[in-house]
């Protein structure tokens, strides 16, 4: 199988998909750097190891990460928003030291062969792709965590990482193929990190109406610790698909990526790292991959305005904010609803937490009762663990 094999669906970022294939670890030196990775080292560990995020082969060097920060491409020339670096937190190496073994619960997964050991200029890579380095930012919070040292060299696979345990699992070749077996010609992808609500669906649906199929493909790496977790939203898909969506013409696949809620530059990434799986066009709606107040509504879709679009190589559709209408009875948006915001239905995450630990009912209109079950059920569970521990809840933000 090659990527060309269906010419209707884009090429992979760079021209071909970079995934690895394994092979047989060397015996241990003492040379060798045990490193047991982050959960979200290893959510780009298995990006790159699927060919998700082609053309990258491997962690960035310095040069990489000073093109991607500065003009937002690879010394390649591709198109490239944020940094994929490999950072040691709390590690210094040694002279000696000549591949780093890369783990998972003492799983040896991948070696990499050190080429460069080069120090990551933090602040420049937080202002430059976050915005900000207020490490109340959870992106640039994690980022600082990971510490400046950081290693660049090749890198192969042993055991492929896999931090999703579903059956809803499919590296970008598998999604490239079950696209052309069914025939879709447009294939429109959907990032989420939220639980699904209706305005979501309508997001879903709209585009459904003009686009073959639709590839669902929640985040399931590492998010911060008050997100839901991906179990209970993936278990919320399952029930929302089951009732409400036309199978034949939606795939549900997880994307296994940590969030790093960088907002316009996160959704560049999301939309090339979709391409690889074979998508036309990629849905960028209110906020998108944003957090709190650090970007305005719609930042992450005027960064599309200044890229090129076949640098790019994936059509973004724009949505504005949606919201339930109760005049129009039914989830809109300002370009199709005519009332003003007292018919409109707002629940900020505050109230929509309240209701969920109080077991109150979510509204229908703003989310489906088999989902809102599902929720409500998650945070039962949560608060008993809560007595125990005594946690704040899961944060439901963008509801
Ligand atoms: S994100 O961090 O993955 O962007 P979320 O799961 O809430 O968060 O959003 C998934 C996608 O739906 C993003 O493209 C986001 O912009 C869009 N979205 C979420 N809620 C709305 C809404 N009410 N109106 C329009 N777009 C929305």
């Amino acid at each position: 199988m090659n990527t060309t094999s269906w010419p209707w669906l884009p090429l992979p970022h760079g021209g071909e998909l970079t995934h690895f294939d394994l092979v047989a670890p060397d015996t241990p030196k003492s040379t060798d750097l045990d490193v047991e990775c982050s959960p979200r080292v290893l959510g780009d560990l298995e990006m790159i190891g699927l060919g998700a995020y082609s053309p990258l082969t491997g962690f960035m060097d310095q040069l990489a990460w000073k093109t991607v920060v500065e003009d937002m491409s690879l010394p390649s020339g591709e198109l490239w928003p944020i940094p994929i670096t490999l950072q040691l937190p709390g590690r210094s190496l040694a002279p000696k030291h000549r591949r780093v073994r890369l783990k998972s619960k003492g799983v040896h997964l991948a070696t990499l062969e050190i080429a460069e050991v080069f120090e990551v200029d933090l602040d420049t890579e937080a202002n430059r792709v976050y915005g900000t380095t207020s490490t109340s930012h959870p992106g640039v919070a994690a980022l600082l965590k990971e510490g400046p040292l950081a290693v660049a060299g090749s890198l192969s696979f042993h055991v492929m990482p896999r931090g999703y345990r579903g059956t809803e699992y499919y590296k970008p070749n598998d999604t490239r193929r079950i696209f052309a077996e069914r025939g879709w010609r447009s294939i429109v992808a959907f990032q989420t990190r939220n639980p699904v609500h209706r305005a979501h669906e309508y997001l879903h649906k709209v585009a459904l109406e003009i686009i073959d199929g639709l590839f669902l493909n929640p985040l399931v790496g590492a998010t911060k610790a008050d997100d839901i977790p991906a179990g209970t939203r993936m278990a919320a898909y399952r029930a929302l698909l089951q009732n409400y969506y036309p199978s034949s013409r939606v795939l549900l696949g997880v994307y296994p990526a940590p969030m790093r809620y960088a907002g316009p530059r996160e959704a560049v990434l999301h939309a090339i790292a979709r391409k690889n799986y074979g998508c036309t066009h990629f849905i960028v709606g209110r906020d998108h991959a944003g957090v709190g107040d650090f970007y305005e509504t719609y930042a992450s879709q005027k960064i599309f305005d200044i890229i090129d679009p076949s640098a790019l190589g994936i059509q973004v559709l724009k949505f504005e904010h949606s919201f339930y209408c109760k005049r129009c009875e039914q989830v809109a948006s300002r370009r199709t609803c005519p009332h003003g915001a007292e018919h409109h239905l707002h629940l900020s995450g505050t109230a929509v937490r309240r209701m969920l630990s109080d077991a109150a009912q979510l509204p229908p209109q703003f989310s489906r009762a088999e989902v809102a079950q599902i929720l409500h059920q998650a945070y039962a569970e949560f608060g008993q663990r809560a007595d125990e521990h005594g946690p704040t809840p899961p944060s439901v933000d963008h509801l």
